[in-house]
């Protein structure tokens, strides 16, 4: 369908049916949707890959996600998927294909864009990338002093940092365990400080991930690590070995000093937050080596398939992304929980909110005109059991409806010693007693019959009916990871469709950055910033004087 010759999203006949059915589904809870279908626990389950994916405990009946599967079919979400797929310019604003399922096609896949097929160069890239790792974990890559590399530091932001980041950390058992491998992204000096003050020189390998090769902090931190590193070895060659880029920008990569032969290459047609399958995927890679590398994106390549041929009623990016789209549109839902069950996913949601957040938090059509609907929540969590003696008593008792996500595996890491994995099973029972404690809480009576004074009684009772899904995977492994992330970049999609914005831009952060660049020489010379409102010039003055300038 034409983006410009669509009806508007709130005026469809499929948008108002589910209005109806959503009142007349009034409040509706889970016990009742259970006591009413005993197949439910099992019906409402969808298997992708290796994810066992449960979505009884939502409120939702058969009607109504035969509804929300009719709105994706008047929106034509699998028309816009499969020219996703194709390489078409979807991202329009940007005149851009949208293809990090290319990033993990077969080699034997063709996929096109302006005529040429792009798979044969993100292969060889990945063979660039392979070989590269290789000699870096082999120790066959030596600095300049021909000390080995034992420290690996990625200076990257956003999408080049909080991908490699989140996979580093998830895939940890995985990992090179003599390699130190740290992550810089703020350009607060104390990251950078923080992450290089203990390592040698010699033996530290810089990785500098930016597509545009323009992003301030970027460009400053990597800056800032060459003058540590030359301080150090005193010799302008040394560059060459300790420093290597990732980014789609050649030029700006050599006018930084580094040789375009230690560059990897990506291109415009892979989003940021949809790149660390990519180049920017390297220091990864030398963490977890190239097969665990390519397991992964096999991985991602799983779902990939099942989203672009599983059927509308049991494709998972699709159920998941209408699921959101039910709370968010017709629940009032402003925010959508992900809480993982597993340490290692401890940067999983931080990755997510930029995958989730930058592209879908839209208020303009792909037509420019302005949505009358919510599009994109805000994301947000961290890994159970922590969170649950936190924030999770809002969600319990609090006003709000929040959505959650809950996900979980059946075996710990086999590196944990015999007493640690014991401990697997306890994180585990408190996953599942989450769930059902949201899902159906304890009614006054149940209270009551505890025993409970009639004055605690509100107090201790639960309301319950609490969204959730459930996902569960056997064990966390590179493949187990780029399904999980897959399924999360697909689903963001099926919402973006839906809502008719563009998922694949981020005009947004503009302002903020030309606006950092205007501020600035007021901070460090005071001079004076024409425009600047009555506010902020009292907060620089105030600043300036703190700063004993
Ligand atoms: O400012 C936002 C953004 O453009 C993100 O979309 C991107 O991931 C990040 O900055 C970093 O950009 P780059 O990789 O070009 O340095």
């Amino acid at each position: 369908m034409n983006a410009d010759s669509r009806t508007r999203l709130n005026q469809t006949p499929e948008w108002t049916a589910l209005a109806k059915h959503h009142e007349e589904l009034g409040e509706v809870g889970l016990r009742e949707l259970f006591a009413a279908d005993p197949g439910r626990g099992t019906g409402y389950t969808l298997r992708v890959g290796d994810l066992y994916i449960d979505y009884s405990k939502h409120l939702v009946t058969d009607e109504t996600l035969r509804l929300l599967r009719e709105l994706a079919a008047a929106t034509d979400v699998f028309g816009l998927r499969d020219a996703m797929f194709r390489g078409e310019k979807i991202n329009t604003t940007e005149h851009r294909a949208v293809l990090h399922t290319a990033l993990r096609a077969p080699r034997d896949a063709v996929i096109e864009v302006d005529g040429e097929n792009v798979v044969p160069a993100v292969h060889a890239v990945l063979d660039k990338m392979a070989d590269f790792a290789e000699r870096v974990r082999s120790g066959a890559w030596t600095g300049h002093t021909g000390k080995r590399i034992r420290n690996v530091v990625n200076v990257g932001i956003g999408g080049s940092d909080l991908g490699p980041a989140m996979a580093y950390e998830a895939l940890r058992a995985y990992t090179d365990r003599d390699l130190t491998v740290r992550f810089v992204s703020n350009v607060d000096g104390a990251d950078l400080h923080e992450a290089i003050r203990d390592l040698d020189p010699a033996e530290t390998l810089f990785i500098i991930a930016s597509k545009t090769f323009t992003t301030i902090e970027t460009v400053t931190n990597a800056t800032s690590a060459r003058t540590w590193l030359l301080d150090a070895l005193g010799d302008e060659a040394a560059v060459a070995k300790h420093f290597v880029a990732l980014s789609t920008n050649a030029g700006k990569v050599a006018e930084f000093g580094i040789d375009t032969a230690n560059m990897f290459e990506f291109w415009d047609w892979v989003g940021g937050r949809y790149s660390y399958d990519s180049a920017i995927g390297l220091s990864l890679m030398i963490a977890i080596g190239p097969d665990r590398f390519r397991e992964m994106l096999d991985g991602f390549r799983i779902v990939d398939e099942h989203f672009r041929t599983a059927p509308a009623e049991s494709n998972a990016p699709l159920l998941l992304g209408l699921l959101g789209v039910w709370y968010g549109n017709f629940f009032g839902a402003q925010s959508h929980a992900v809480l993982p069950y597993s340490h290692y996913l401890s940067k999983f949601t931080a990755y997510l909110q930029q995958l989730d957040m930058e592209s879908n938090g839209k208020s303009v059509d792909r037509d420019g005109r302005p949505v009358e609907w919510q599009t994109g929540p805000v994301v947000w969590g961290t890994p159970g059991t922590n969170g649950q003696h936190a924030y999770y008593q809002l969600i319990h008792q609090g006003t709000k409806l929040i959505p959650a996500d809950f996900i979980g595996f059946a075996r710990p890491v086999a590196e944990l010693s015999d007493e640690l994995k014991a401990q697997h099973d306890l994180l585990m029972a408190n996953f599942f007693a989450q769930t059902q404690a949201l899902a159906f809480g304890k009614t006054p009576e149940e209270v009551r019959a505890e025993g409970v004074p009639e004055e605690l009684v509100p107090h201790k009772t639960f309301r319950g009916g609490h969204p959730t899904t459930t996902i569960l995977a056997r064990e966390l492994t590179p493949s187990v990871l780029g399904q999980l992330v897959a399924l999360y970049e697909h689903k963001v999609f099926v919402q973006g469709a839906i809502w008719n914005i563009d998922s694949f831009d981020q005009w947004g952060v503009e302002l903020g950055k030309v606006l950092a660049k205007r501020v600035e020489p007021a901070l460090t010379e005071g001079a004076e910033v024409p425009g600047l409102d009555a506010s902020t010039r009292a907060l620089v003055r105030s600043y300036r004087e703190l700063r004993g300038r």
